[in-house]
């Protein structure tokens, strides 16, 4: 597993980590015993970094981790996440109700302090208001927490914080089906120093190349009841595509791609080669998930003009359906 420095923090992070969102059964029951062996062997497999928020599962991802981390050698990096809780969300922040939050995931982390907590998609009018983050920056002084960043749903939101002093990372949706990063928020976040974290990187799984139209996901997986936006975001759930439009465009892709490297290697890949991306969070439902998300760390980066037929797909078929914004 090769690594990268993410951004301000100076940590050397596995260019693959682990999305930790489905450990809080959010994307359907996940027994305990399988996200107690998804951690193993993500850590087995040289991740070191698990991207988790208090409010997966109404804490249950981080408790998780949490037993996790008491009984293993490694120490990964836990990056979790503040501000969507009930008590905050979305017009209620306070510096001690913000505190409270983040002292809510230090117990079930087990924890210290935290290693980085990012703002999880708070309001854009809360997060362009700057006040929350003069407050982490009191966090990280009194030690409570050792970085600060934030994850966003827009890019032009991206590129506010990466002028936010002491900021160190920024979290966006980025994958073949949504560019918008390339050209406008990569070159920003690099020249300030600011880790670029990825999540969706297989858009909700569409991108993994196995998903079918008639494709049924159980009641409590958000790809069932957000496929179109009613419960949060549209963009989180299948990057905004509607699903049946996202399973064609994937026929299409699989298409122009070389016989040598299948969508889900395709995909992860094409992230790697961005070099200004710190660590992609892919989610990971089973350790054989884990496993093949890592090995595509050890893959050659893609050629030129595959490179470039993705990025004409991109503009010419996909950008047009995303719901949401970008
Ligand atoms: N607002 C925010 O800050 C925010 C929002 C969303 C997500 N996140 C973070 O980003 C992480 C990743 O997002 P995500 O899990 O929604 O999207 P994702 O990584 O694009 O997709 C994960 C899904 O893709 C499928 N998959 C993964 N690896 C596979 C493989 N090797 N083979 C076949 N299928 C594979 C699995 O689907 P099946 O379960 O169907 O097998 C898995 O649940 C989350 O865990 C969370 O940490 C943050």
């Amino acid at each position: 597993m090769k690594k990268r420095i993410l951004g301000s923090t100076g940590f050397d992070v596995s260019e693959i980590g682990l999305g930790c969102w489905q450990l809080g059964n959010d994307f359907g029951p996940l027994e305990d015993k399988q996200a107690q062996e998804i951690l193993s062997v993500a850590s087995d497999e040289g991740i070191n970094l698990l991207d988790t928020a208090d409010v997966y599962g109404g804490g249950i991802s981080e408790d998780r981790i949490g037993r996790w981390l008491k009984k293993s050698k490694e120490k990964p990096f836990v990056i979790t996440k503040v501000g969507r809780g009930e008590t905050l969300f979305p017009a209620s922040y306070t510096k001690n109700k913000v505190r409270e939050n983040i002292q809510g995931s230090i117990t079930r982390l087990g924890l210290e302090a935290l290693d980085l907590v990012q703002l999880h998609c708070i309001p854009p009018e809360v997060l362009r208001n700057g006040e929350i983050f003069n407050w982490l920056e009191d966090f990280q002084q009194q030690g409570l927490i050792k970085n600060f960043g934030a994850s966003v749903e827009m890019i032009d939101d991206a590129i506010f914080c990466c002028q936010v002093p002491k900021l160190a990372t920024v979290q966006i949706i980025f994958n073949i089906f949504r560019q918008k990063a390339i050209e406008t928020l990569l070159p920003k976040a690099a020249e300030n120093n600011i880790g670029v974290i990825v999540r969706l990187p297989l858009a909700s799984g569409l991108l993994s190349g196995k998903m079918a139209k008639d494709q049924k996901f159980s009641e409590q997986d958000h790809r069932n009841y957000n496929k179109d936006g009613a419960a949060f975001h549209v963009g989180e759930t299948f990057n905004g595509l509607p699903f049946n439009k996202g399973i064609e465009l994937v026929d299409q892709l699989k298409a122009i791609l070389p016989s040598h490297l299948n969508l889900l290697e395709t995909s992860l890949r094409w992230l790697l080669d961005q070099p200004q991306v710190s660590t992609i969070i892919a989610g990971a439902s089973s350790p054989q998930q884990v496993i093949k998300n890592a090995q595509v760390s050890n893959l050659a980066p893609l050629d030129e003009e595959l490179d470039k037929k993705l990025k004409m797909f991109y503009q010419s078929q996909v950008k047009q359906h995303i719901r949401g914004g970008i």
